[in-house]
C-alpha cells in the first residue's frame, strides 16, 4: 500500500530521504471490502455566532420546515444588501474543535485512570470536510490539498493547509461565483426556522458566520476518531430520533435537464454528497435543484444510505469502499510517519491529482497549528 518513491520537497523544511515512503491514490488499490465504519455518536456541539464567537451550546441550531416540491425561491434576493459574508481569508485552522475539546476534556474518556496521563481516548482529532477531502480523494481530478498534522499526547491533529492553487482561486473569484456560492445559504434561509414554533424569515440576512457543529465520535478500521462538522438543521419532530438521525444536509445543484446532465450528477455531486454527510451520520439530503437565474424549481429529498445504489447503473463510477478504504490507508500512514509527539512538529501531507501523497516534516515552522493555550491546558 505505501510505495516507495521519490518525492520532490522545497528548499528549507527537513527533508525526509529520497527514498521515503508514499501513498498512491489509485482506485484499484481500495477495491476491498467495506471496513468498519461504527455508527457515529454525537458526543457535543457547538455554535458559532454572528462575530464567529464560540459557545459550548445549540444556540445556533435551526429546524427544518418542509417546503414546498415546487418552491420557486428566489435565490438571488438579498443579495449583496442582506448578506454579511464570513472573511474566508481567516484561517481558524482547528481553533474552534480545540475550544470544545478544552470545555469538555471530563466527557471524553481519559485514556488512564490510574496515572496522571490526560491524553484523549482518540487517535484523530480534525474536521468532517477535511476526512471528506481525504474520501473523494481517488475520484478527485482538478484539486489537489495539503494536510499539516502533529502527534500532541498520541493523539494526531489534522488540519488542512489551503493549497497555492485555492488561493489563487479564492482571491480571483468572479463576481458571478461569488454570488452564485450566496445561493446554498440563501436556500437554507428559505427553509430552517430559527425555534421549534417560528417559520423561515427570507426577509432576513444571511451572515454565514454563523454555523451549528456537531461533534461526533467514530471508529474507521482501527482508527478512533474525533471530528466536528457543520450541520445546516434538524428535524422539527423530537420525537423521530436523536442526533446525528435528526440532521438533515441542505444542498443546491443545477436543475437536471438531459441524460448527460444526470449521470453527471451522479458521477461528481452524489459524491461529495454522499462523502460529507455519511462521514457524520446524517441520514437525509434534501436538494433545491434551481435554474440558471437561480430560482429553485424543485426540491428532493435523498437518503443517504440509498445513494450507493442509485449511482451504480453509472459507467465506471464512484464506490464508497474505494473511498472508505483509501481514507483508512491514509490514516495508517499518518500513523507510520507522524512518530514524533511533539506540538511544534508538523508532517505536511500533499497530494496534486494523477500523483502520489508525500509528506515534509517542518519544526517550529509557521504550519505549526496547536495555540499555546491548548497545549498548556492539556499538559495540566
Ligand atoms: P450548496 O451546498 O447548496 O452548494 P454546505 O452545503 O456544506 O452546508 O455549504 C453551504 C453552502 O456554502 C453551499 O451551498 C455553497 O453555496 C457554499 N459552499 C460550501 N463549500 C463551498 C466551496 N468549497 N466553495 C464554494 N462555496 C461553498
Ligand atoms: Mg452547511
Ligand atoms: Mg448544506
Amino acid at each position: 500500500r505505501f510505495r516507495t518513491i521519490h518525492h520532490q520537497s522545497g528548499s528549507d523544511p527537513v527533508q525526509n530521504p529520497p527514498t521515503s515512503q508514499g501513498l498512491s491514490t489509485r482506485r484499484e488499490l481500495y477495491e476491498r471490502d467495506f471496513p468498519v465504519y461504527k455508527q457515529p455518536v454525537e458526543v457535543g456541539c457547538f455554535s458559532l455566532d454572528s462575530g464567529r464567537r464560540f459557545f459550548n451550546d445549540s444556540r445556533q441550531m435551526r429546524y427544518y420546515v418542509e417546503p414546498d416540491r415546487n418552491p420557486n425561491f428566489d435565490l438571488r434576493d438579498g443579495y449583496t444588501d442582506r448578506f454579511t459574508k464570513r472573511d474566508d481569508s481567516v484561517k481558524e485552522k482547528l481553533d474552534h474543535i480545540l475550544r470544545w475539546i478544552v470545555v469538555n476534556r471530563s466527557k471524553l474518556n481519559s485514556r488512564s485512570t490510574t496515572t496522571s496521563s490526560c491524553g484523549l481516548d482518540v487517535d484523530f482529532v480534525t474536521w468532517r470536510g477535511h476526512l471528506t477531502k481525504l474520501l473523494t480523494t481517488p475520484y478527485e481530478t482538478r484539486e489537489g490539498w495539503s494536510l499539516a498534522v502533529t502527534r500532541f499526547r498520541d493523539t494526531l491533529y489534522i488540519s488542512e493547509v489551503e493549497t497555492e492553487a485555492a488561493r489563487r482561486e479564492r482571491e480571483n473569484r468572479t463576481e458571478r461565483h461569488e454570488e452564485m456560492m450566496y445561493w446554498g445559504y440563501k436556500f437554507e434561509q428559505y427553509i430552517c426556522a430559527d425555534s421549534l414554533h417560528s417559520s423561515p424569515d427570507p426577509g432576513g440576512v444571511v451572515n454565514t458566520n454563523e454555523a451549528f457543529c456537531t461533534v461526533v465520535q467514530t471508529r474507521l478500521s482501527d482508527h478512533r476518531l474525533l471530528f466536528s462538522g457543520e450541520v445546516d438543521c434538524r428535524d422539527k419532530d423530537s420525537s423521530a430520533s436523536a442526533p446525528p438521525a435528526s440532521y438533515v444536509e441542505l444542498k443546491t445543484s443545477a436543475e437536471i435537464c438531459t441524460p448527460k446532465q444526470r449521470s453527471n450528477f451522479h458521477r461528481f455531486k452524489l459524491l461529495k454528497w454522499w462523502a460529507q454527510s455519511f462521514l457524520p451520520g446524517v441520514p437525509r439530503i434534501v436538494a433545491g435543484f434551481r435554474d440558471h437565474e437561480g430560482t429553485v424549481v424543485s426540491v428532493e429529498t435523498f437518503h443517504v444510505s440509498k445513494i450507493s445504489h442509485l449511482i451504480k447503473n453509472e459507467y465506471n463510477c464512484w464506490k464508497p469502499t474505494v473511498c472508505m478504504n483509501f481514507c483508512s490507508d491514509f490514516l495508517s500512514f499518518v500513523k507510520c510517519v507522524a512518530v514524533e509527539d511533539n506540538p511544534s512538529v508538523v508532517y505536511l501531507f500533499c497530494w496534486e491529482p494523477r500523483r502520489d501523497v508525500t509528506y515534509t516534516i517542518h519544526r517550529d515552522s509557521h504550519y505549526s497549528f496547536l495555540p499555546h493555550w491548548f497545549v498548556q491546558e492539556m499538559t495540566n
